[in-house]
Order: structure tokens, then sequence, then C-alpha cells
């Protein structure tokens, strides 16, 4: 049995689309476990229900990474179990390409490095989602902090000092492929304008990077924040969103941001102090779901 952990983006979402740097961090305690048995044909099993298109669209991957090995059997029955929610920026599409193409490669004995199972999971992730950054695959198949900027070699990132996130979820999906879009139109009619707020979440990345290296808590938190604004103004984030954010900080939270693709799905909170009220708070104010999560 393969295992793929999840994922946030603590810095850069969709600029990162636009070449910008941006940072994400693997989440340990929601993953995909992939488990392949021999069977008549090739047969996909999960704990959660797939309509035609998703059945569809997994068939295409499996078979790409049959035929990526050069694997002729493709008579397998493939096993699905996760935790993460769909849809809802915490990078369930890309653990389960990278979970695949891990268990798909150990049950034929053929070894891939991380870097071959995040470009694998990478053209799975096109399929999904048609023009990711390719920011999920690579954090999800190498598990550490990342530095990344499409098209250049992924740096990974030390934790100069351990924080704890809470992770809040809206309850709400979203298509990251619809939002990618819209954000796209927007970019095409005001070029200048978008140029400038990615231009603006590039600058946030790089002092993230630095404040993440020396620990600076009370920084990264404040950029978390900064970053929200900016994902705001490029109309991601939703009425419901910003009430978990504004909810979080009001109640003594070093930063809060939205992660993802937005529109709905998590926010992820620094909790310095007050971790248990905020919490709670957020549970009053609607969150479906509050996990906590200790990076280090
Ligand atoms: O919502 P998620 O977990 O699929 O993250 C999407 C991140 C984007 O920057 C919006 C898109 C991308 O491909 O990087």
């Amino acid at each position: 049995m393969s295992v793929a952990c999840s994922k946030i983006i603590l810095f850069g979402e969709h600029s990162v689309v636009y070449g910008k740097p941006a940072i994400a961090i693997p989440l340990k305690s929601l993953f995909t476990e992939v488990r392949i048995e021999n069977s008549e044909n090739i047969e996909i099993n999960s704990d959660y229900e797939l309509n035609i298109n998703e059945q569809n669209n997994l068939k295409n991957i499996i078979n790409l990474i049959l035929n990526y090995l050069d694997i002729k059997n493709k008579n397998i029955s493939v096993n699905i179990n996760s935790n993460i929610p769909v849809a809802s920026g915490m990078g369930s599409s890309a653990s389960l390409s990278v979970a695949l193409a891990k268990s798909v490669s150990d049950y034929f004995h053929k070894e891939l490095s991380p870097e071959e199972i995040s470009m694998t999971a990478y053209k799975c992730e096109k399929i999904f989602h048609g023009m990711p950054s390719g920011i999920d695959n690579t954090v999800i198949a190498y598990e550490k902090p990342v530095y990344f900027v499409k098209g250049k070699k992924t740096e990974t990132v030390k934790i100069g000092k351990p924080f704890t996130l809470l992770i809040a979820d809206t309850g709400i999906v979203s298509s990251t492929k619809e939002i990618v879009l819209d954000v796209k139109k927007e970019y095409e009619k005001n070029k200048g304008l978008y140029e400038k707020y990615f231009n603006g979440m590039a600058d946030i990345a790089e002092q993230a990077r630095i404040a993440i290296k020396e620990g600076n808590i009370k920084l990264i938190g404040k950029l978390m924040t900064e970053n929200h604004r900016v994902l705001q103004k490029i109309k991601v984030s939703s009425s419901e969103l910003d009430n978990l954010v504004e909810t979080a900080l009001t109640n003594g939270a070093s930063g809060a941001k939205l992660v993802g693709a937005g529109r709905g799905g998590n926010i992820a909170v620094l909790a310095e102090n007050n971790k248990n009220k905020i919490r709670n708070e957020l549970l009053k104010a609607g969150a479906a779901d509050v996990i906590e999560e200790l990076i280090e």
C-alpha cells in the first residue's frame, strides 16, 4: 500500500500559475492510501463516490502511469481510501495522483525517484485540472515544504522554528479549474493591474521564505494576512472565507488566509496563542471542521 499526504499553499496560489514564486507545505494528518491487487480487468474501488467523469479520468490516469512504466499487463484493481476533503484547496487530486504513481510503480517493482513521481503526477493533474502550475504534485511527492517557481528546480525550505496551523473548512467545494480560468479572463482584461497583484504576491512569498527559515513567526503570520488581502483583490475569496479569516484575526491569530484556489475550501490560521479559543470561535462562525497541524 502507498500513502500520499495532502498540502496547503502557504504563499502564492494563483500568482504561481503566472511564474511567480510560491511556498507550499505538506500536511501529514490528511492523506490518500492506494492498494493495488491483481484482477481480471482494470477495476477502481474507492471509499467515496466517483461519477462517470471521475471514473473515466481515473482510468486515463492509471493508463498513463502504466504506459510511463512500460507495463503491458494492465489488469489491476485499484483501491483508494482518502480522508482529504475534495475540491477544498488541500490538493486531494495531486495526493491521489502521487499515491497512484507510487503504488503502481511499487506493485510492478519499478523504482521511481520523488522527481519522477512528481512529474508523472503532474501529467495526471493535467487530466484533472487543465493548466496546473505543478506546485501541488511537487510538495506532495517530496513531502517537504517547498519554494516553487514553475519550470525551475524545486528548493525545499527548512522550518527555522515549528509553528502551529489551524486549518478551517468552509464546507463549500469549488472547482480549481474554473477559478483558474476566471482569473485568467480577468488577467487578460486587466494585465497591468493583475501583474501588479501577482508581483505583490511574489514579494510576499520572497519575504516569507526568509521569515520561515529564520523562524520569525510573527512576520509569517503578518505576510499570510497580506497574501489573503491580495487574493481578495483578484476575486478568489468569498464571504464565507473572509468571515473565517476575520474571526481568526479578531480572536488573536497571528495571521490567516484562504488556501488553494479559493471561493470555498479552507483557510489556514497561524495560531500561536489562544489556539483553543480561535478553534471554538471558528466553529461558532460556521466552520464545518477545524484541524490542527504542527509544521516542523
Ligand atoms: O485548490 P488547489 O488545492 O487545487 O490549489 C490550486 C492552486 C492554484 O495556484 C490556484 C492553481 C495551481 O495550479 O497552482
